[in-house]
């Protein structure tokens, strides 16, 4: 088992600039601690703020406009956003010669991708760049490696309170009972939460789905890497294919924000479907807008502009508790897991009925 075989060691130039856009969101805290200021003198809590969402950005962008803290913020949140991935994508090219062979060595292994040729993803996909990257998900060829080890072990990682990694761990342990037969997780993408699943059950049998079979295949290399024998198919969760019973735990870690509501819905039908009779969900995902103040609310929807997130929104709209409990699941809840005072993670767990 080898752990860290499919961690970068980054070139200097690419090194260079992760930590660059690093070091440029830790710099800016006193700015965005400035900007919060501002806003509370102004707004409080954003009581006399506007309901509706854009309208609320325009009114703090038409009181906030002149000030040269704003300005800062806004030039950063928009450069981190369009930069990231460009970075990311310019410090893999860099490596690539070093890495390819590397990589190569774990498409086999005891882990198993499955992808059909006629595979389509959801309608709501369409013409969607996802994270302002070009192409989104499968932009590159080895957008997998990009997204999972440059994207989120050395940018996202190094900027996430208490760390992404770490959330992941917790969160795979807050599973109601202690052991699985057979997990599915939904968006498994390149593996991460995957690898924290099949640390917390070593005895369940993991299969994962997503809809980007270049996410899937460094999930595969992953799975390999660490001998695992994960099962991978290139299948939305809201349409699976697996047989009806057949898992014991159906998970996810930030994959709802990923969906429009209606899809949210059908990802909890087919969930309910593939539980066998007493089986548990568990899905982690973004802070709910009913939790936040209109401030914060107005921030979460911000970053999510910057972010490239177009169903951020309405995902973080949708009462989860209530969607569940309409899929015909019981003992839904729903548990805001303050970091730092922020009501997330936002962490759902239900049963099937036995
Ligand atoms: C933010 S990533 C996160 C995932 C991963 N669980 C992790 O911990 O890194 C979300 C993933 O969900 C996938 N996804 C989005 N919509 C999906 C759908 N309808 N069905 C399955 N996967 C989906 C995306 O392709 C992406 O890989």
């Amino acid at each position: 088992m080898n752990d860290n075989s499919l961690q970068p060691r980054l070139r200097q130039r690419g090194r260079a600039s992760v930590d660059f856009l690093a070091h440029v969101f830790h710099g800016a805290t006193q700015v965005r601690q400035g900007v919060q200021e501002q806003l509370n003198t102004r707004f409080g809590e954003g009581a006399s703020l506007p309901d509706d969402l854009d309208e609320r950005h325009e009114a703090v962008a038409g009181a906030l406009s002149e000030e040269p803290g704003y300005r800062v913020q806004q030039a950063i949140g928009e450069w981190h956003s369009r930069q990231h991935g460009l970075i990311a994508i310019n410090a893999f090219e860099e490596l690539k010669p070093r890495i390819t062979e590397r990589l190569a060595q774990y498409d086999e292994g005891p882990s198993r991708l499955t992808a059909e040729k006629d595979f389509k993803p959801p309608d709501y996909f369409e013409g969607v760049e996802i994270h302002r990257t070009r192409g989104g998900w499968d932009g590159h060829p080895c957008m997998g490696f990009i997204h999972g080890e440059i994207v989120h072990r050395l940018i996202v990682d190094a900027t996430y309170p208490g760390g992404i990694f770490t959330q992941r761990r917790m969160v795979a342990g807050l599973a109601p009972k202690e052991s699985y037969g057979r997990i599915l997780e939904m968006g498994c993408s390149t593996g991460h939460f995957t690898r924290a699943l099949a640390e917390t059950y070593p005895n369940a049998e993991i299969v994962g789905v997503d809809v980007s079979i270049r996410t899937l295949e460094h999930a595969l290399r992953a799975g390999n890497s660490c001998g695992y024998s994960w099962q991978l198919y290139l299948r939305a969760a809201e349409n699976t294919g697996f047989e009806a019973e057949s898992f014991d735990l159906v998970t996810s870690y930030i994959l709802l924000h990923e969906m429009p509501a209606s899809a949210i819905r059908a990802c909890f039908a087919e969930a309910y479907r593939v539980l066998a009779p007493g089986g548990d969900l568990l899905m982690s995902d973004v802070a709910r807008y009913a939790h936040l103040n209109k401030i914060q609310e107005w921030q979460a929807d911000q970053l999510a502009r910057f972010g490239g997130e177009p169903f951020w929104r309405e995902s973080a709209s949708l009462d989860l508790v209530a969607a569940l409990k309409d899929a015909g699941f019981e003992e839904a809840e729903g548990r805001a897991l303050g970091n730092q005072g922020y009501p997330y993670p936002y962490v759902i767990t239900a049963r099937k009925p036995a």
